[in-house]
């Protein structure tokens, strides 16, 4: 059976592989309870605890707008069949005295988390990376001397797809990880936004 915690684990897991400079982990890293956030294994140790100045933005790839909305949460609407990319944008602002080395983040529907199916995406939408982890030092329009990622997502709702909500769930973070230890030598803050998924017909 696939355990709920499958995927939110492999965030650790695809995040060591994709840095050149860090020893290769075994994949199954992280994966072995049943853990809803990140926060079942790491803590928010960092010194980014003023999250009105930290940057979670969802962005338009094409118009470089954001999708923020008014409350705060983030809109990705898609008519049916047809792909969307956004960019996810996470990071400090300009000025920032210390900043992140990495960002590692995950957008998962959290009604999905039981199921065994093995993508805890939303039902029915296409997605080619649902996670990431990433070196902060990438330039985007608006946050050009911030200290961000950017990395694009491309989603498409097909046949089934409904409207749905997701979690972003977004650690920044410095230093390394111990083998083996979530909560040791690594540097970071957690936070979470809401992401609405729609169709248009
Ligand atoms: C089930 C436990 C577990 C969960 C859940 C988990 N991690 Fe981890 N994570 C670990 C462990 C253990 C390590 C230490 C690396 C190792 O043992 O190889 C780690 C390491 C990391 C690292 C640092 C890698 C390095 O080389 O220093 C990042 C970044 C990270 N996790 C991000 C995340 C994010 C973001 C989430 C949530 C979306 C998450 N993790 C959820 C267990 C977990």
């Amino acid at each position: 059976m696939a355990k709920a915690s499958s995927l939110i684990g492999l965030v650790a897991a695809a995040c060591v592989f994709l840095l050149p400079e860090v020893r290769a982990y075994p994949p199954a890293v992280g994966i072995l309870a049943e853990n809803r956030s990140c926060m079942s294994c790491h803590v928010s140790n960092g010194p980014w605890t003023d999250e009105e100045n930290t940057v979670v933005d969802i962005l338009d790839a094409k118009t470089k707008t954001s999708l923020r909305e008014e409350a705060g949460s983030f809109l990705i609407e898609v008519r049916r069949n047809e792909a969307r990319t956004v960019l996810t944008v996470i990071g400090r602002p300009k000025g920032e005295a210390s900043p992140p080395r990495r960002n590692a983040w995950l957008y998962v529907d959290p009604t999905q988390l039981k199921s065994s199916a093995l993508s805890k995406f939303a039902p029915g939408w296409d997605v080619n990376l649902p996670m990431s982890c990433r070196i902060v030092g990438d330039v985007v329009e608006g946050y050009e001397d911030g200290y961000v990622t950017a990395l694009p997502m491309t989603v498409r709702p097909g046949d089934a797809a409904r409207d749905a909500e997701l979690e972003l769930q977004v650690m920044l973070t410095t230093g390394e990880s111990l083998k083996g230890e979530a909560k040791e030598g690594l540097i970071s803050n957690y936070l979470l936004r809401r992401v609405l998924l729609r169709v248009r017909e």
